[in-house]
C-alpha cells in the first residue's frame, strides 16, 4: 500500500474493547507508528497526582497538564512512557490513576493540549491512533476510522481473564461497575464524547477473536486502496 508521511488511522472504542490491541497489531503489519492517546490522558493523570494537584482545581490541571515533560517511546518490550525521568510505563495503569482520570478528561484545555500533541506527533509519520476522539476531534480526515466495540459483558469477561492471568484478585461485579463508569464517562463528556465518527468502520468485536478484528480491519484497509 502506497502510505504517505500523513497517513492516520483512527481506532476509537470504550474501555476493554480490545482497540488498543488491535491498533498496535495493524501498526506493525502496515509499518505505522502507534499512538496509544490514552496512555497521554493517563500520564497527565499521573503528573497531576504526583506533584500533588488538586484534582479538583481545573486551572491548575490544565497548568500541569500543558508543563508536562512527556516522553513516549515505542520499545521491543512494550510502549515506553516517561514523564519528568520517571519510567510511568506501569504506574500509568494502576487503578488510582485510572479511576483519577475522569478528573481531566473533561477539561477544554487539558484536551486542547493533548489534541495540539497527538496532531503534531500524527504528522511526523504514518500513523495508527487509538483513543475515544481520534476520528471525531483529533484526526477528522483521517484516511481509515474504526469504532471498535464489544458487550460491557464481554468486555468484563475479557477484562476479568487479563486480571486472572496476572494472579490479580478482583470482585467481578465491581469490575463490571467500574467498566460501566467509565463507559458513561467517555460516552456523556460534554467536549469531545466518545461515539462514532463520521465515515467510520463500526466493528462489534463481542463475538469475535482478535485474530478476526485484525483480518476484518485489513480487509477493509486493503479494499479501499
Ligand atoms: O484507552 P485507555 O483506557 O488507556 O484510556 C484511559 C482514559 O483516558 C479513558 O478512560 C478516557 C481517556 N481518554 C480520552 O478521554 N481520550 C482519548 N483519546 C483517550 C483516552
Amino acid at each position: 500500500m502506497t502510505t504517505a508521511k500523513h497517513d492516520v488511522i483512527t481506532l476509537d472504542g470504550p474501555a476493554g474493547s480490545g482497540k488498543s490491541t488491535i491498533a498496535k497489531r495493524i501498526a506493525k503489519r502496515l509499518g505505522y507508528a502507534f499512538l496509544d492517546t490514552g496512555a497521554m490522558y493517563r500520564a497527565a493523570t499521573w503528573w497531576a497526582l504526583h506533584q500533588g494537584v488538586d484534582m479538583n482545581n481545573a486551572e491548575a490541571l490544565v497548568a500541569s497538564t500543558r508543563a508536562i515533560p512527556l516522553e513516549m517511546e515505542e520499545r521491543s518490550e512494550g510502549l515506553y512512557v516517561g514523564v519528568d525521568g520517571h519510567d510511568v510505563s506501569q504506574a500509568i495503569r494502576t487503578p488510582e490513576v485510572t479511576n483519577a482520570i475522569k478528573k481531566l478528561d473533561g477539561i477544554a484545555g487539558v484536551r486542547a493540549k493533548m489534541v495540539e500533541l497527538q496532531q503534531h506527533i500524527g504528522t511526523q509519520q504514518p500513523t495508527v491512533a487509538d483513543g475515544r476522539d481520534m476520528g471525531t476531534v483529533v484526526f477528522p480526515n483521517a484516511r481509515f476510522k474504526f469504532f471498535v466495540d464489544a458487550s460491557l459483558e464481554e468486555r468484563t469477561r475479557r477484562r476479568s481473564e487479563e486480571l486472572k492471568s496476572k494472579g490479580i484478585q478482583f470482585d467481578a461485579e465491581a469490575l463490571k461497575q467500574d467498566i460501566h463508569i467509565r463507559d458513561e464517562n467517555d460516552r456523556n463528556r460534554s467536549i469531545a464524547p466518545l461515539r462514532p465518527a463520521e465515515g467510520a468502520h463500526i466493528i462489534d468485536t463481542s463475538a469475535m477473536n482478535l485474530d478476526e478484528v485484525e483480518a476484518q480491519v485489513l480487509a477493509i484497509i486493503e479494499a479501499s486502496l
